[in-house]
């Protein structure tokens, strides 16, 4: 492609050298003398003068509307007739400059205790639980009342389910894709070692499937597929291509799948805060503000609060609240402000606070399964037939649990700080799941403050928002904006 050019280019200047290049006056026939006197020639000059000095007004012209178009349309964006998509291109130059910093609470040490005032005439304790992640626990964030009230909110909405049975829409994903039983193969074989290792097909199965699926019950399924023809636990691509490409979910949906054997198990509702939500939903988010200090209109703009209800055997294996951030990675809430299309997207939630609703009988505990770990290594967290992300079995080897305790909030950051008082890389320790309630019903809520490790996509998604007319009916197009965004943002990872 460029050679191509290059050739083009070399070959222009010997085409014009081969034209006739005589002056005009030699062509002519007839008077010369007329023609190309003196005064002809001056009078040719000029014009020639007046022609060069018109194209550099023209371009000067050109230049100085288009940027005022520009600005104008910075100025009055969302709203402002058709906007091209690359409008503010090029991102060369920072357009919003940071005037934020966003504070972070100081650990100081494990068991460190802090007084914070987050209701007028009230001091509350704050404990250091672990410094990996940041993680703190605050007893009577929430007065017995507000509990009660939170829970009666969320039993007239009604609950949902937390997870469906089967995912849909897989099956026509990989038809879709058309892959090879051997690239399958490669993309499961993590640590590329021509096996398939019992993690690696777990692993796979849980983000598919939202299947838990136990090392036990892997064995069963080559057994009943008769997959491991050579009894060793390891598929290798032989026998990988044996197995049809849904044969696992085919071989579990006639087994039939209990709800304990998903990834989660529990019913959950959202309950808006905003202006005219339930007073008692508005100060939760007051008090959320003053405890984690950040601008006020992160917090206003992040997800609803989320009401969780695990029953009896209820349970929420370990996992991240939010993924980890790629250049390529979108974030949920700022996507409408993103203009780009990506295929990583996560819902960037910086912090979670989590809130006990009520003290649970029996089990129930919030496990943090590599808090304070020395190290972090993702292939140990299964190992052999020791599963630390599995919190029906495997809570007791945790490093750190909450037992629920009815008002205690507890509140962590999801991601590690970029130094400069931004949202940094996402903070692997911060992986939390709820154990097995034993005895009794478990209520909890989430409040997520979602922020946009990108700063720029975080600054226009505000002022995208702030532009927004207060009642979506004034403007059929702003209301098309947040009918796209608000059922989105409210989807689990
Ligand atoms: C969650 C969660 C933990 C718990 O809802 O994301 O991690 O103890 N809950 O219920
Ligand atoms: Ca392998
Ligand atoms: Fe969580």
């Amino acid at each position: 492609m460029t050679d191509n050019q290059e050739d083009a280019d070399d070959t222009a200047p010997s085409r014009r050298a081969t034209l006739p290049l005589r002056p005009p006056c030699e062509r002519l026939s007839g008077p010369k003398s007329s023609v190309c006197s003196r005064s002809y020639f001056v009078v040719v000059m000029v014009f020639f003068h007046v022609y060069i000095i018109n194209v550099i007004a023209l371009l000067f012209y050109v230049h100085y509307s288009s940027g005022q178009e520009e600005a104008g349309r910075s100025r009055d964006a969302p709203g402002g007739g058709h906007q091209r998509p690359d409008a503010r291109r090029p991102p060369s130059k920072p357009e919003f400059v940071r005037d934020v910093s966003l504070a972070r609470i100081e650990g100081i040490r494990v068991g460190h205790v802090q007084k914070v005032s987050l209701v007028p005439g009230k001091v509350h304790e704050m404990r250091t639980l672990s410094l990996k992640p940041l993680l703190f626990e605050i007893p009577g964030f929430l007065s017995d009342d507000e509990c009660r009230v939170v829970m009666q909110l969320a039993q007239l909405k009604g609950l949902m389910e937390s997870q469906l049975m089967v995912q849909e829409g897989q099956e026509e994903l990989a038809k879709e894709l058309n892959l090879s039983p051997e690239e399958i193969f490669n993309l499961l074989d993590i640590n590329q070692d021509g096996q398939l290792q019992l993690h690696e097909i777990l692993t796979h199965s849980r983000v598919r499937d939202g299947i838990w699926l136990t090392p036990e019950n892997l064995r069963e399924i080559y057994a009943g597929l008769k997959a491991d023809k050579d009894n060793n636990g390891l598929l290798n691509l032989e026998e990988f291509r044996l197995l049809s490409n849904d044969a696992f979910q085919r071989f579990l949906l006639q087994r039939g799948v209990k709800r304990s054997q998903l990834v989660r198990n529990s019913r959950h509702t959202w309950l808006y805060q905003g202006k005219g939500a339930h007073q008692v939903l508005q100060d939760i988010k007051e008090r959320v503000i003053r405890l984690t200090r950040l601008p006020p209109a992160l917090v206003d703009l992040s997800e609803p609060l989320q009401v969780v209800r695990y029953e009896e055997g209820g349970h929420y294996h370990a996992h991240h609240d939010s993924g980890p951030v790629y250049p390529e990675t979108a974030c949920t809430h700022t996507r409408l402000a993103a203009n780009t299309s990506t295929p990583f997207e996560t819902s960037c939630r910086y912090i979670t606070v989590l809130f006990y609703l009520n003290s649970v009988d029996g089990g129930g505990e919030t496990a943090f399964p590599v808090a304070d770990n020395r190290t972090y290594d993702e292939v140990s967290l299964i190992q052999n037939d020791v599963d630390l992300l599995d919190t029906r079995r495997n809570c007791d080897k945790s490093n750190l649990r909450v037992k629920p305790m009815k008002g205690t909030a507890v509140f962590w950051y999801n991601y590690l700080s970029d130094g400069r008082g931004w949202v940094g890389e996402q903070d692997e320790y911060a992986l939390h799941g709820g154990c097995v309630v034993t005895h009794g019903t478990k209520w909890v809520a989430n409040k997520w403050i979602n922020i946009d490790p990108d700063y720029q996509r975080q600054a226009r998604y505000q002022q995208l928002v702030s532009q927004l007319p207060e009642d979506d009916e004034d403007d059929e197009g702003l209301s098309l904006n947040t009918d796209i965004q608000s059922p989105r943002i409210h989807e689990d990872l």
